[in-house]
C-alpha cells in the first residue's frame, strides 16, 4: 500500500493519543485530527486548540461546518498555524451534527453543498481542501449526484467511506458505491472502512488493486501495528503494546484531572484492543469492572503476559 492514514476519532486519536502512537508505531503517513467544529463565533474551544499547534509530521486538521463562510474562516486560521491542507467532515452521523445540517447532513442537500463549495472555491489563497465523505443520508442512489458534484471541484482528495448516514457503523460497506464514486473522480482518492486486518486490506486490494491510499480507524486503534504489518512488517509484539499502553497511560495522568478519567480513556481504547485477545474475556471484563488505575493494570498485565 502506498499510503496509508489514521483516521480521526472524536475523543479518541487527540494530539496525546497520536504523539504517543507515533512514538512507538510506523507505518501511517498521515494523522487526520478529530473533527474541530467551525461555528459562526468564529473561536476554536481551547480543547480544539490544543489540536492544532504547530505539530511534526503529516497532520491534515478536520472541520466541521455547515456554512461556508465559518469553513473559510476555520480554513484560513488553520493556514496561520502552517497548515497545508484542511479536510471538511461530511459523514460525522450523530443526529446532534445532522440535525444542524453538519457532517453527514451536508449530503442531504445537493445543491446547498454545491453552493458551499462554490463560495470556498471562490476565495483566493485557500490551501488544499479534501473531504472525507459517506455516500449519502438514507439511499445509496444519492453516490451519483454527489460524485458529480465533487468532480466539478478542485479537492486534493477524496476520502470515501462507503455508508450512507442511516448505516451509521453498521452494515457493510457498500463497495459498489464505492467504485461509482471513485470513477466519476480525477483527483486523489482514498478508502476507509471496516479495514481491520492484513487479510482484510488484500481482499480489498484484490478487488480494487489501482486504489493505493487507504485511511484505517477502528483496526489501528485494536492493532496498532496493523499499518506497519500492512507494510510487511513485523506483527505486534506483547512488549512494545506494554510499553504503549504504559506511556498513554502517564501522558493522561500528566494532563488529566484523577484517576476516574485516565481509567475512562484506557477502558474506552480496550474496548477496541479487546478484539486482539479473544480468549481472555473474563480478563477483558475485568478491565472494564476496573474502579482503580491499580485494578485496571492488574487486569491489563495479566491479559498482555
Ligand atoms: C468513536 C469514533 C469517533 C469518530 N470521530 C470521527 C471524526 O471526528 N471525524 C470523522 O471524519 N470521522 C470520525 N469517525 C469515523 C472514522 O474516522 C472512520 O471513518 C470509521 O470508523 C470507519 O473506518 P474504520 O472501519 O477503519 O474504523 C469516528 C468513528 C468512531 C468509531
Amino acid at each position: 500500500m502506498k499510503h496509508i492514514y489514521f483516521a480521526p476519532m472524536e475523543g479518541i486519536t487527540t494530539i496525546t493519543y497520536r504523539s504517543v502512537f507515533r512514538q512507538h508505531f510506523s507505518g501511517v503517513d498521515r494523522y487526520f485530527t478529530p473533527f474541530l467544529v467551525a461555528n459562526q463565533n468564529h473561536r476554536f474551544k481551547n480543547r480544539e486548540k490544543q489540536e492544532i499547534v504547530p505539530v511534526q509530521g503529516a497532520v491534515v486538521p478536520q472541520v466541521l461546518a455547515n456554512r461556508a463562510e465559518d469553513f473559510i474562516w476555520a480554513v484560513q486560521e488553520l493556514a496561520k498555524w502552517g497548515y497545508e491542507e484542511v479536510n471538511l467532515n461530511l459523514g460525522c452521523p450523530a443526529a446532534t451534527v445532522v440535525t444542524k445540517g453538519k457532517g453527514a447532513g451536508l449530503l442531504s442537500d445537493v445543491k446547498k453543498l454545491d453552493e458551499f463549495f462554490g463560495e470556498v472555491f471562490a476565495c483566493s489563497h485557500i490551501p488544499k481542501i479534501s473531504i472525507k465523505t459517506r455516500i449519502g443520508m438514507k439511499d445509496a442512489k444519492e453516490v451519483v449526484p454527489l460524485a458529480e458534484l465533487f468532480a466539478r471541484y478542485p479537492f486534493s482528495e477524496v476520502i470515501i467511506h462507503p455508508r450512507l448516514r442511516e448505516d451509521f457503523y453498521a452494515n457493510t460497506p457498500n463497495l459498489e458505491a464505492f467504485r461509482i464514486m471513485k470513477e466519476k473522480l480525477s483527483c486523489p482518492i482514498c478508502y476507509n472502512g471496516d479495514l481491520c486486518t492484513t487479510e482484510d486490506v488484500q481482499a480489498f486490494s484484490g478487488q480494487f488493486p489501482e486504489v493505493d491510499t487507504i485511511m484505517l480507524g477502528r483496526g489501528l486503534l485494536a492493532n496498532p501495528a496493523l499499518a506497519r504489518e500492512i507494510q510487511g512488517q513485523e506483527p505486534l509484539q506483547r512488549e512494545e503494546l506494554a510499553a504503549f499502553l504504559q506511556d498513554l497511560q502517564e501522558r493522561y495522568q500528566a494532563i488529566l484531572s484523577g484517576e476516574r478519567d485516565v481509567l475512562f480513556k484506557l477502558k474506552e481504547l480496550w474496548f477496541y484492543l479487546g478484539r486482539l485477545f479473544p480468549d481472555q474475556e473474563r480478563e477483558l471484563r475485568e478491565v472494564k469492572r476496573a474502579r482503580k488505575l491499580s485494578e485496571y493494570e492488574d487486569a491489563v498485565r495479566r491479559i498482555i503476559n
